[in-house]
């Protein structure tokens, strides 16, 4: 697995300092709040449970699962549901937990339905972000880092759902998907 990996992007420790500084950041904005935190599946499972983790404030977590990437390495554009929402949220604080935002196509689906939904506030909270790649214009309230344009795995991230155990973020060899 570790043959795959052209270079470390971000380490497990730049890792933990994003984190750190995300949760101290979101306490801090949600003062008197309590933070309904929405995990997008698969990818974000090791930020989110990293973050709750250092998130030392009361909070309610849940999942959704959405597909806009095919087998490849390029969004497909599409985005469909695969698993809802476990509970009903108007009125609620929501912060929806990403892995990475790169055409921002899913993140501007699921802010739209949230908001149809009736949440009190929706915010975006990524781990990662790829600017130069945006498609569709979108506010993104927390970002750990922003990286180049190159085709990350590990830290949740997959390949053809491989390299998500790794416990840092690498940039996938090119000869692995071309
Ligand atoms: P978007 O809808 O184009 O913003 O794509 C967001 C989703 O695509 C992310 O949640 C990831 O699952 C996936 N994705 C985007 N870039 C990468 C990458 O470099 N490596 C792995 N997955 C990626
Ligand atoms: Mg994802």
């Amino acid at each position: 697995m570790i043959n795959d990996v052209e270079r470390v992007l971000v380490t497990e420790e730049q890792i933990a300092e994003a984190v750190h500084r995300i949760a101290k950041e979101i306490e801090k904005d949600y003062e008197g709040k309590e933070v309904l935190f929405v995990g997008l599946l698969k990818g974000s499972i090791a930020f989110m449970a990293d973050l709750i983790k250092a998130y030392e404030k009361t909070c309610t977590i849940d999942f959704m699962a959405v597909s806009s990437y095919g087998a490849g390495t390029e969004s497909s554009g599409r985005v469909n549901i695969v698993k809802d929402l476990s509970q009903p949220i108007d009125g609620k604080d929501i912060i929806i937990v990403e892995d990475i935002i790169d055409s921002g196509n899913t993140l501007s689906f699921i802010k739209a339905y949230f908001a149809a939904k009736n949440a009190n506030s929706v915010k975006i909270c990524t781990l990662l972000n790829k600017p130069s790649r945006r498609v569709v214009n979108i506010d993104v309230d927390y970002i750990g880092y922003d990286i180049p344009d190159e085709f990350v795995i590990g830290y949740g991230l997959d390949y053809n759902e491989h390299y998500r155990n790794l416990p840092y973020v690498g940039v996938l060899k090119r000869s692995i998907y071309s």
